[in-house]
């Protein structure tokens, strides 16, 4: 087995530096994947499939899985159960908007709504613990108050081993090492950083190396535009390259000592091996392939391409090409 392994900071875990992230499932949503409800006949009838990609993940030694949705917690849960694996996957989970949530209760709710949110996700996983629990920073409703109170209940939930460590995720990397530096609250961050968004490097990665806060890195194939893999960029085929886009990109993320696993989705069980694969390549990574992506993306052959994927049969795909035509750009 090529998988190696690095501490994920001061949780002390020792996670697969390939993992995986959850959103293969916004397949079966919309765009604005947090609004819709979920396809149920849908859901259950392709769960044997996702079954074999955890089941191949895991022999391969994979051990980190980061979740969003619920519906990405329970297909997981489910997974892990039939393979009797949860003891042997890190789990990271989250709340979705949970700031808002507080903003719209009355106080008296407020660690009843954020305890309902992780005991719903525990139960889909079977399971009375979670590795990792993230808190999305700056969610569009933070304040101070909500801050603090959450950190404060994460943290009195770590002491009972409900969580077993607090994580941040993040869009705004300078955001959050300001708040690591004031208040050294997160064991884990996990940031978008890959060939094109290096903004992490410089701005947060230091600060997480000076406080021992494990490094996870997002959204490392889908740039520059988001959710748009940068494989679909790929012009010239004819040249020869060792490593394929996919392959480049988590490799080049890899080579930075600070990061200690990366999540890519995964949509297909091809598409995992051919990131499995990326750890047989002995060759050193020609960065000429991601050069060449990147500047067909943002050329006038880019747009070209992101015209013909707005028509994608996938609606994500589609949604998201849409969207980075309109120049729409993530928070
Ligand atoms: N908490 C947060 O705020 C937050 C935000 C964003 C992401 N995340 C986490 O980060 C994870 C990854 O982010 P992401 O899904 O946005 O971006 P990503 O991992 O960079 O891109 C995933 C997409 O890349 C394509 N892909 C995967 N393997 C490939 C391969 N070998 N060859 C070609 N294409 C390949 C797939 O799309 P196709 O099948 O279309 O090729 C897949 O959907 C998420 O699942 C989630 O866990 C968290």
């Amino acid at each position: 087995m090529n998988m190696r392994y690095h501490v994920l900071g001061r949780t002390g875990l020792h996670v697969s530096e390939l993992g995986i992230g959850g959103h293969e499932y916004r397949r079966w949503l919309n765009p604005n994947h947090f609004n819709i409800e979920r396809d149920d006949k849908e859901f259950y009838n392709t769960q044997e499939e996702r079954n074999t990609l955890i089941k191949k993940a895991l022999d391969a030694g994979i051990n980190y899985f980061d979740t969003t949705l619920k519906e990405e917690v329970e297909s997981l849960g489910l997974a892990l159960k039939k393979w009797d694996k949860r003891k042997d996957a890190i789990v990271a989970i989250m709340a979705i908007f949970p700031f808002k949530k507080l903003k719209d209760s009355p106080k008296s709710r407020w660690r009843d709504i954020i305890l309902d949110e992780i005991e719903a996700r525990l139960k889909l996983l079977y399971t009375d613990y979670a590795d990792i629990f993230n808190v999305h920073m700056p969610e569009d409703n933070y304040t101070r108050e909500y801050f603090t109170f959450v950190i404060e209940l994460l943290n009195e939930l770590k002491g009972m081993g409900k969580i077993r460590a607090i994580g941040a995720s993040t869009h705004e990397p300078a955001f959050l090492a300001e708040l690591i530096r004031k208040y050294d609250c997160f064991d884990t961050v996990m940031v978008g950083y890959n060939y094109f968004m290096k903004d992490a490097k410089d701005i947060l990665f230091p600060i997480c190396k000076a406080h021992n806060v494990g490094v996870v890195v997002m959204k490392p194939i889908s740039w520059p535009y988001y959710g748009i893999p940068i494989s679909y960029f790929q012009e010239n085929r004819n040249i020869q390259y060792n490593y394929t886009p996919a392959q480049a990109s988590i490799k080049w993320i890899l080579d930075t000592q600070e990061v200690s696993t990366v999540v890519p989705s995964v949509n297909s069980i091809q598409e995992l091996e051919e990131n499995i694969n990326t750890f047989s390549i002995k060759e050193p990574l020609d960065e000429n392939i991601l050069v060449e992506c990147l500047k067909t993306a943002l050329s006038e052959k880019g747009k070209e391409i992101l015209k013909r994927l707005a028509q994608h049969p996938y609606k994500d795909i589609s949604g998201y090409a849409k969207k980075a035509l309109d120049g729409w750009k993530v928070i």
